[in-house]
């Protein structure tokens, strides 16, 4: 229906930063998604809802337009490939880089590096840019592990304090991408609902200016 709106969000850190963004915006959850099983969870909005979803799969529901908005990391957008979506707003939430990571000490191979990770588009258009044979193991977690076990040389990650990287052993080597969450809106929606649209993009920028 023309006057609903489904938000894609997903669990944790996009959940917990992006909820004041929306609460400035006047839209409140009515359950924590960390303690309710519940996957729509209903807002003081009876025509406004959030899905609940894994941090992959928001791109996918906002370009089929089960959900009209979203809320992604930029490295889940870029590897996504944002086809039937629009990329409206920086929410300058959840901030972090994308990087390549290894040992400081082990000089990397001559010919193909083997290079883990969950980002595997990225990776891909990223060596190809440097002209840099590559072969790709598609990890999809604990990437750190790989290098440490003979898995790759190389991983790409997101890297924020560093910390985990250095427990492991690790450093990062090359920056490949600044990363935040946006807000990417469904490029049908974005025409047959752009009033209503329009007045929450405006006022969750607002609220990130505000911050
Ligand atoms: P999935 O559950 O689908 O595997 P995920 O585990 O990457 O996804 P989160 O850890 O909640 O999901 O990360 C969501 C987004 O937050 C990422 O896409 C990235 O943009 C950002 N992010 C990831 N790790 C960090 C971090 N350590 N610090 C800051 N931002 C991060
Ligand atoms: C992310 C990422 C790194 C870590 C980097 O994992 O995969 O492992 O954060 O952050 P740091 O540089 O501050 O240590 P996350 O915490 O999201 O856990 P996950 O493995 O469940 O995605």
């Amino acid at each position: 229906m023309k006057n609903n709106l489904t938000i894609a969000l997903s669990k944790g850190r996009i959940f917990k930063e992006t909820m004041p963004l929306l609460e400035a915006a006047g839209i409140t959850a009515l359950d924590d998604p960390e303690t309710s099983r519940k996957l729509i969870l209903d807002t003081n909005h009876p025509n406004v809802k959030l899905v609940i979803i894994r941090a992959t799969d928001v791109p996918v529901y906002v370009q089929y337009g089960a959900a009209d908005l979203g809320v992604t990391g930029k490295d889940v957008l870029m590897e996504h490939g944002g086809e039937g979506l629009y990329e409206m707003l920086d929410l300058k939430i959840a901030c972090c880089k994308l990087m390549t990571a290894g040992f400081a000490d082990r000089p990397l191979p001559e010919g193909q590096l083997k290079v883990a990770t969950k980002f595997v588009n990225c990776t891909r258009n990223y060596f190809a840019e440097q002209g840099r044979q590559i072969e790709i193991i598609k990890l999809y977690g604990s990437m750190e592990l790989a290098p440490i076990v003979g898995l790759a040389d190389i991983i790409v990650d997101v890297v924020d304090t560093g910390n985990t990287l250095k427990a492991n052993g690790l450093i990062p080597l090359e920056h490949m991408a600044d990363i935040s969450s946006r807000i990417v809106v469904n490029s049908a929606s974005m025409k047959t609902k752009h009033e209503k649209l329009q007045t929450l993009l405006d006022q969750l920028k607002k609220a990130v200016e505000a911050k």
